[in-house]
């Protein structure tokens, strides 16, 4: 007996603490038992327990169950505000029906949870297309201005290459449209939707590249951001991630990004598991990556992954022809400028290329009244160097001749030199000055 009592009280305390409501009938649709969860659920107090369940909820189906042996499976029930689902069975001993019981599961935390899943969705929609115009790109390929042969074959190279998701090295001197170009391919990429990310290699400190590139995860060190930071591969998930003045890198940042690259995946700072990322590579360098390599600088590795499809855009002074054209386009309407401006902006060097031009016709325009620019609206520096380039050179004074053609010669030697001290002491040494006075000279000439 006692046995018995307490397999009842066994019973018992299981039902009560299930985390599905239960409601029992017996053969007489007496209800017999509700647990705390049925009520909590359904709404139906336990002091119906010992009268008839239909009295109380007429439309109740645990009376037929009992009635047909039939079970229901997620019978969908809403009342008062309340929605669940009903699995109903009836209950056998020896082949006999004795009752029935019927057990149910709230919907109203699914509907919460989908209500708040869907409201995230919404929002991480929101922030992935702010992103996305955030970091929409400012130029296409029908920015790029020229009528330069090589400059063409460049653009159709980088037209057939936007298609693809190949890694893209564009080597230039400052000042080229290393840049202009990395946009216009993401531009015409298939991502263009997409993020368009710009890390300037040289511009972020050693010590926080690796944070920048790859973030941090919550905890990872002190100052670390709570929820962790996204790093810029990240940001960069479907898009493009252009990779400016990557010969700035050091090899240890080198290694990290190399690795990224072969395994496709980041990790953040601090973090255990690995992510997935999508990302296409731009890279640009204004530096001889080759030479870096050779004097042990560069990753090889690195180098060829990244140099996929290359390109070297041509400097301003190998391609004066697009000179005017870009003058044209960079000049606003009613501006004009004289042929003595136009004279010296075509024999001069351009030492930072398109954005130096740019600048200059800036100044220019801010500085004339009546929109014809003359070389009195020019910047000191070129000023100063309008005896050297005058029209006519056999009708300039003999000193400033001698100056035209001196520059001349320092330019050409200096442009297929190096830029270390031991090069340059060996280019003054075939110059047959002294190293100080080829500095002395590059000061004048403004040279580089
Ligand atoms: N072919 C071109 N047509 C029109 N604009 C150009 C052209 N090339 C460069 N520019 C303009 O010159 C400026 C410099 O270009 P960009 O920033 O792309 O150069 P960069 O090679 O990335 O220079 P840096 O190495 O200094 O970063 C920009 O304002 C760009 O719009
Ligand atoms: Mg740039």
């Amino acid at each position: 007996m006692v046995a018995i009592e307490e397999t009842v009280e066994w019973w018992k305390a299981i039902v009560q603490s299930m985390n599905d409501g239960v409601l029992v009938i017996d053969r007489k649709g007496i209800v017999k038992t509700i647990n705390p969860e049925y009520t909590r659920i359904t709404g139906v107090n336990p002091d119906i327990i010992g009268e008839p369940l239909l009295a109380h909820r007429p439309g109740a189906q645990l009376p037929d169950t009992m009635k047909d042996g039939k079970s229901r499976v997620g019978v969908y029930r809403k009342t008062r505000g309340r929605e669940y689902v009903v699995d109903m069975a009836p209950i056998l001993v020896n082949g006999e029906i004795i009752g029935a019981v019927s057990v149910c599961k709230s919907l109203n935390e699914v509907h919460k949870l989908t209500k708040e899943l869907a409201e995230q969705q919404e929002k991480v929609a929101e922030l992935e297309k702010r992103m996305s115009s955030i970091y929409k790109v400012r130029y296409t390929f029908d920015d790029i201005i020229t009528n330069d042969t090589q400059m063409k074959h460049i653009m159709t190279v980088a037209k057939k290459a936007a298609g693809t998701d190949l890694p893209i090295l564009i080597a230039g001197e400052s000042g080229t449209g290393k840049e202009l170009f990395a946009q216009a391919v993401h531009h015409t990429s298939l991502r263009r939707d997409k993020p368009f990310i710009p890390v300037n290699c040289s511009a972020i400190p050693e010590t926080l590249i690796e944070n920048e590139l790859f973030g941090h995860a919550e905890g990872a060190f002190h100052g670390a951001l709570s929820g962790g930071k996204a790093g810029l591969f990240e940001m960069a998930d479907g898009g493009t991630l252009f990779l400016d003045e990557i010969g700035d890198l050091s090899m240890d940042v080198q290694a990290k990004i190399l690795r990224a690259l072969q395994e496709g995946r980041i990790r953040r700072i601090g973090d255990a598991a690995e992510q997935r990322v999508d990302v296409r590579i731009v890279a640009a360098t204004h530096r001889d990556v080759t030479q870096m390599i050779t004097k042990g600088l560069f990753r090889s590795e690195l180098f060829y992954r990244l140099n996929v499809v290359s390109m070297q855009i041509p400097a301003l002074r190998e391609r004066k022809r697009d000179i005017p054209l870009l003058l044209q386009s960079f000049l606003p309407a009613p501006y004009t400028v004289d042929r003595d401006v136009m004279d010296l902006l075509t024999s001069y060097e351009w030492p930072g290329n398109v954005r130096e031009l740019r600048n200059v016709i800036d100044f220019a325009v801010c500085m004339t009244e009546d929109g014809q620019i003359s070389t009195q609206h020019l910047p000191e520096f070129m000023r100063k160097l309008l005896p050297l380039y005058a029209e006519n050179s056999s009708l300039l004074p003999l000193h400033q001749a001698v100056e035209k053609a001196e520059k001349s010669i320092l330019s050409n030697a200096l442009r297929n030199a190096g830029t270390t001290v031991p090069e340059r002491t060996k280019l003054a040494e075939e110059l047959g000055i002294s190293l100080a006075t080829l500095y002395n000279k590059m000061k004048k000439y403004n040279l580089k």
